[in-house]
């Protein structure tokens, strides 16, 4: 028996790491994990829950979520977001820069930050890359950006594409700081060309986008891309592993010892080419769902941990803006944050992965990714307690309609699902309990800075240095 008293002790349940899955209590005090161990050996608690023949994860981690605030609030805010991702088991999540206005400033990300103070679970803010902000970025490190997004080819919000110079000025100045950059690996003029010629001929289904964005755009951005962080020393993230063919430039520059990692989403494993005439225009996200080819060298890819972790990309819309017959006027993406441990759980329960395979998938290479380790992605003494209560066997079938998110639509409609998270605890508070989302911990959550750890990329290159000939200055640096 140990001497002093839990807040809340998890009795029965089957403990899941990255690699192995073991019955035993979970004890938590102060928003930590205080004790993980045999039946007998736990301390007196406050509350204690049975979770008898359910599974202990540590709660999903998801590096890419649009929450939409500001400016786009009618498609989602951090109050609507947030809850969906508490409803969905995931506990952290990282919120992308394409608002209105782009977070592309000290100012405009501590305007983030006034708004995700709404939020139910803990988050990262993700500072842009483009362009015009090169200055910035010191600025947007000192206020607190967590990583840096970098869109290579263009999506929602129209932001243009960066030049390959000035991202690799961009690389060079956030190498010093060890942040992960994470990429919209697509690459613009192909994409832009094939778009135009396909809407001048009249061509307008939805499955005119996917040809519109052949698979070489992404193995051009990613190859592109580890270059350059090859060559500077930056950490960098491919989002939304669509295709066979990228994950060829990313096991190429993995095998080189460049820092750099990939994600997959439900979409592009559980959806392909056949899903186009179902689903409509509804299905419209950047970069494209493919061919059933492409899914089945993902899936090998997250088995042999090629393809690192499983984020949503959850980019929300209205029913309105997704439902359109000409492709081309139909907004791109989808909301994720609240299926997606649904759906892969569904995976293990057929077989396809195993529950460990999805705890490190989910939790815990986004948390040594992103800097989060050993405090979060874990379920052992000292971690925070961010917890997903899974009941394995719970049957569910997927709703627009019941969605936390405000974008009530999605390709999953009439899915039924097995293995759902029936509570989310972050840092030991329930934010869902029961299938509830628990009102009272609106604004229970809070960035993650004070835990991240990202030392300095090591200089590949030290003589390019383009940044050392004069300081840039940023107009509202700290
Ligand atoms: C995203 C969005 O709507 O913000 N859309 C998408 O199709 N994926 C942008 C993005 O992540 O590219
Ligand atoms: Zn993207």
């Amino acid at each position: 028996m140990q001497d002093f008293t839990a807040d809340l002790v998890l009795r029965g349940g089957t403990v899941v790491s990255g690699n192995a899955s073991f019955a035993a209590d979970v004890a938590i005090k102060d928003g930590l994990i205080a004790a993980v161990g045999a039946p007998g050996s736990m301390p007196p608690a406050r509350e204690s829950l049975d979770v008898t023949g359910q599974w202990v994860l540590p709660g999903a981690i998801d590096v890419h979520v649009h929450f939409r605030e500001p400016g786009y609030t009618h498609k989602e805010d951090w109050e609507t977001g947030s809850a969906a991702a508490a409803m969905g088991g995931t506990t952290t999540v990282f919120e992308m820069p394409n608002t209105d206005p782009p977070t592309r400033s000290a100012a405009e990300l501590r305007a983030k930050q006034e708004a995700a103070r709404k939020s139910y679970v803990d988050f990262g803010l993700y500072g842009l890359l483009a362009e015009d902000n090169l200055e910035e970025l010191e600025g947007l490190v000192a206020a607190g950006a967590n990583a840096f997004k970098c869109f290579m080819g263009n999506t929602f919000g129209n932001l243009p594409s960066p030049s390959t110079g000035a991202m690799l000025e961009g690389f060079e100045i956030l190498a010093k700081h060890g942040l992960r950059i994470s990429l919209h690996a697509e690459e613009y003029s192909i994409m832009a060309n094939r778009t135009r010629r396909l809407a001048e001929a009249g061509r307008n289904d939805p499955l005119d986008h996917l040809k519109a964005r052949p698979a070489i755009v992404a193995v051009e951005a990613v190859g592109r891309a580890a270059a350059l962080a090859e060559w500077t020393g930056a950490r960098v993230h491919v989002l939304h592993i669509s295709s066979a063919a990228e994950l060829r430039p990313l096991a190429e520059a993995k095998a080189r010892g460049v820092d750099i990692t990939g994600e997959t989403c439900p979409c592009y494993l559980l959806l392909d080419s056949r899903d186009y005439g179902r689903v409509g225009s509804v299905i419209r996200v950047n970069p494209p769902v493919r061919e059933a080819s492409d899914s089945e060298a993902i899936w090998h890819a997250i088995r042999s941990g090629l393809v690192d972790m499983i984020a949503t990309d959850h980019a929300p819309h209205t029913p309105e803006e997704k439902r359109q017959d000409v492709i081309w006027r139909a907004d791109c993406g989808f909301p994720g944050v609240e299926t997606q441990m649904p759906l892969m759980l569904s995976q293990v329960a057929a077989g396809r992965i195993t529950i460990e395979d999805y705890v490190r998938m989910s939790a815990e290479a986004p948390a040594r990714a992103f800097g989060l380790w050993p405090a979060k992605g874990r379920i052992a003494p000292g971690a925070q307690a961010d917890i997903a209560v899974v009941d394995p066997q719970r049957r569910e079938v997927i709703r627009a309609e019941r969605l936390h998110s405000r974008g009530k639509i999605t390709p999953f409609e009439g899915v039924e699902v097995t293995g759902v998270p029936v509570h989310t605890l972050v840092r030991g508070r329930f934010v869902q309990r029961d299938r509830k989302l628990v009102a009272d911990a609106k604004g229970w959550g809070r960035q993650v800075t004070d835990i991240q750890r990202m030392p300095p990329a090591k200089p590949q290159n030290a003589d390019l240095a383009i940044n050392a000939l004069a300081p840039r200055r940023g107009k509202d640096a700290a």
